[in-house]
């Protein structure tokens, strides 16, 4: 386990994240999806590690996080927590995994916990129905993370992927769920493509931490999704989520070498035996 960036009782704890915000300490958290990088994660020392519903759309190739089952969320969470044991690890809830009731909720993100032996939850959203789950995961002793600004699991609502606290009263509409989610228990919440302004006001407005993305400076931590921010998706473009490495274009050398390789008859060497195994 690496110590880098960690506090000295830096054991998977939620409460870390309320003392890090009063310290005024950034909360580092990103997306992974499977145990190798959750191991390099853990590694770089990285505070928050979220298996997001994302999964449907860089993962198992889903035109939207919509289709994504809990099934799918505990398999590949259970090999993220396996390369992170020492890592706050939140599973995102599926769509249709807590909106039709808190029994569902409950029972699904009791799952979570139980099956993928992750942290916490997040769930979507900052309205009544959702609140009331969350109150009633947080009663039972679940951690849960809020996510408001830019839902995925409804942009047909929403009207797309678009930048969201624009248009006439969505910015109140913002505050009050931020609000809220915070009165309802999470622990944390993402800010999800909000203007910067909104953003800094909400955070500042907050006892909770806010964990922004594509929402400018003043959240109180960052979350990126891995594949985007390392370039392994050359599909990606963003003005406000930044690209951090290039390894799509480095496997794609990788494999180009290898097979020209192969077709020469240069790889494998004629000597086998010179390596251990
Ligand atoms: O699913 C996901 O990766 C997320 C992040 C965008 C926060 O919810």
């Amino acid at each position: 386990m690496s110590t880098e960036a960690r506090l000295p009782d830096a054991r998977a704890s939620i409460r870390r994240f309320l003392e890090m915000k009063r310290q005024g300490r950034p909360i580092v958290a990103m997306t992974a999806y499977d145990v190798l990088f959750a191991r390099l994660l853990e590694e770089a020392g990285v505070d928050l590690i979220l298996v997001g519903d994302s999964l449907g759309k860089v993962v198992l190739g889903y035109d939207s996080t919509i289709p994504v089952t809990l099934d799918e969320m505990i398999h590949h969470a259970r090999a993220v927590k396996r390369g992170a044991p020492d890592t706050v690890v939140v599973l995102d809830m599926p769509f249709m995994s807590y909106q039709a009731s808190v029994e569902d909720a409950v029972r699904n993100a009791g799952r979570a916990l139980k099956e993928a032996g992750v942290e916490a939850v997040k769930l979507e959203g900052g309205h009544e129905r959702t609140c009331e789950a969350i109150r009633t995961l947080v009663s039972v002793g679940i951690p849960v993370m809020g996510h408001i600004g830019l839902t995925p699991q409804s942009a047909h609502a929403l009207g797309g992927y678009r930048v969201q606290g624009g248009a006439d009263g969505e910015a109140d509409r913002i505050r009050a769920g931020a609000h809220a989610l915070q009165d309802a228990g999470a622990f944390s919440m993402v800010l999800d493509l909000l203007p910067a302004p909104l953003s800094k006001e909400i955070s500042g407005s907050l006892t909770v931490p806010t964990v922004g993305i594509g929402s400018g400076p003043g959240c109180d931590g960052q979350v990126l999704v891995l594949y985007d921010a390392l370039g392994l998706n050359p599909g990606f473009k963003s003005k406000v989520r930044k690209r951090f490495a290039n390894l799509h274009d480095s496997a794609l050398e990788g494999v180009r070498t290898y097979a020209r390789e192969v077709r020469e008859g240069a790889y494998p060497d004629p000597d086998p035996s010179s390596e251990g195994s």
